[in-house]
């Protein structure tokens, strides 16, 4: 069909979900535009400094090379052995060469793994609050999602507080159908901070053993961890379903990872898929359509091996300074209307603010941008993410979520300091014109 003389687009391009991460950066440019300084605590991509030698690799590459080739679609074998030592060696994880894809970041082996596990129709039951992307890209694959709630007062766990082993199998049990493929979860989780427990990854296994479901583990923020983890080698990670599931039933388990959080280098755009070997010949059809991930960024990605564990240790304890202070920050906005998880995070860099029932938060986080400023007098705001954005989220069902927010503590204190303090502000104001 043609309007106004042009083709039309199609309705699944029309219908794709909203981004509630990204939705408002167009915004965000405008209000920069008017000269405002815009805070963006919006986006999981951490300031804190890539590796010397993960940098330099790009340099020398660069320099000696007269031409950037293809390479193989499955990645570089070099890149793809270091990775398998980097598991191994630094973080205790036997995961072989032979189970490892490389991807354009974890983002394509999301894709590759919803598409690759379930038919139109299926489902898969998914941890929610999830990353808003998990529900995109099932929508794109006509793959339904079935939500398993966590809640603030759990802590965002899998297993609810005061609920035995047997109440957590039942309940999520209950989500399993003829249709279900398999169950999709992160931890350290994106949006909610909670990192799974080894009881909370054996429950996962049971049910997917039980119904033989397909594990999708997506374990992107592992080296971000802020309590007491698994520690190997002067690292320490979270627990990881590769710890629990043996070998001998690994066929169930895909892997997603990447280095976009582990050494800041989410513009690089690499990412791992972690399959059994009898599936990767049919994923990486699919893969070659993308030709290869990026050669310069396979050079940087390398040398993991070589980045020392001060490194990790250093990101964590930065992290959990920022965590600490905007947890206790937003503790005492009680009086504001604002309720965060008593316990803070215990990983990845993002807290979830409930702002109280009568706030949209999608509402609230566009008139930061549009008109907040102008209220004040001031040219400073924040850009936040909503966790509802019209057909975008981070629940399934649409009403939920609605008055809250996720803020991504990846700017330094003084950015954090100034975030909290605006945020404060334009509650109080914002407050008084709801209620007037
Ligand atoms: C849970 C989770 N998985 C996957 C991704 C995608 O990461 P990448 O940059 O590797 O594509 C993100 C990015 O924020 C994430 O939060």
């Amino acid at each position: 069909m043609k309007e106004n003389g042009h083709p039309t687009l199609s309705e699944r391009a029309l219908l794709f979900p909203d981004n509630p991460i990204r939705g408002l950066e167009e915004l965000a440019i405008q209000t920069r535009a008017k000269g405002v300084e815009v805070i963006p605590l919006n986006i999981g991509s951490p300031d804190t400094t890539t590796p010397e030698v993960v940098l330099s690799a790009i340099k020398q590459f660069v320099d000696k090379s007269v031409n950037i080739g293809y390479g193989p679609s499955s990645g570089d074998s070099e890149l793809i052995k270091k990775r398998s030592f980097f598991y191994k060696d630094r973080l205790n994880i036997d995961i072989s060469p032979k189970n490892i894809l490389i991807t354009q970041g974890a983002s394509e082996a999301l894709e590759l793994a919803i598409f690759s596990v379930a038919n139109p129709g299926d489902e898969i039951i998914v941890i929610e609050p999830f990353f808003p992307n998990y529900k995109a890209i099932a929508e794109k694959f006509n793959v339904g999602l079935r939500g398993v709630t966590t809640r603030i007062e759990d802590g965002f766990h899998v297993i609810k507080a005061g609920e035995s082993r047997e109440e957590s199998l039942k309940r999520i049990d209950e989500a399993v159908n003829s249709r279900t493929k398999a169950i999709l979860w992160s931890s350290p989780s994106n949006p909610t901070g909670a990192v799974y427990g080894k009881s909370e990854l054996e429950l996962l296994y049971t049910i997917a053993n039980k119904h033989n479901l397909f594990l999708i583990a997506d374990e992107v923020y592992r080296l971000l961890i802020f309590n007491e983890g698994v520690k190997s080698n002067g690292v320490v990670r979270s627990p990881s379903i590769f710890d629990i599931v043996p070998q001998s039933d690994r066929a169930r388990v895909i892997g997603i990872d990447s280095s976009s959080k582990e050494i800041s280098f989410c513009g690089g755009r690499i990412g791992y898929l972690i399959v059994d070997e009898s599936l990767s010949p049919t994923i990486l059809k699919n893969a070659s359509i993308r030709a290869c991930p990026a050669i310069l960024s396979q050079e940087a990605v390398k040398e993991i091996v070589n980045v020392t564990p001060d490194y990790f240790s250093g990101n964590q304890e930065e992290l959990k300074k920022r965590r600490d202070f905007l947890h206790q920050e937003l503790s005492n906005m009680k009086n504001l209307g604002v309720s965060v998880s008593s316990n803070p995070p215990e990983g990845a860099f993002y807290i979830i603010v409930d702002l109280g029932k009568q706030i949209s938060a999608e509402k609230f986080c566009k008139w930061l941008l549009t008109d907040f400023t102008e209220e004040n007098g001031s040219n400073e705001t924040v850009l936040l993410t909503p966790m509802r954005m019209n057909t975008g989220g981070f629940y399934l069902d649409k009403n939920t979520g609605t008055s809250q927010i996720r803020i991504a503590y990846v700017r330094k204190m003084d950015e954090l300091v100034k975030g909290i303090d605006i945020l404060k502000l334009a509650l109080e104001i914002y407050l008084k014109k709801e209620v007037s």
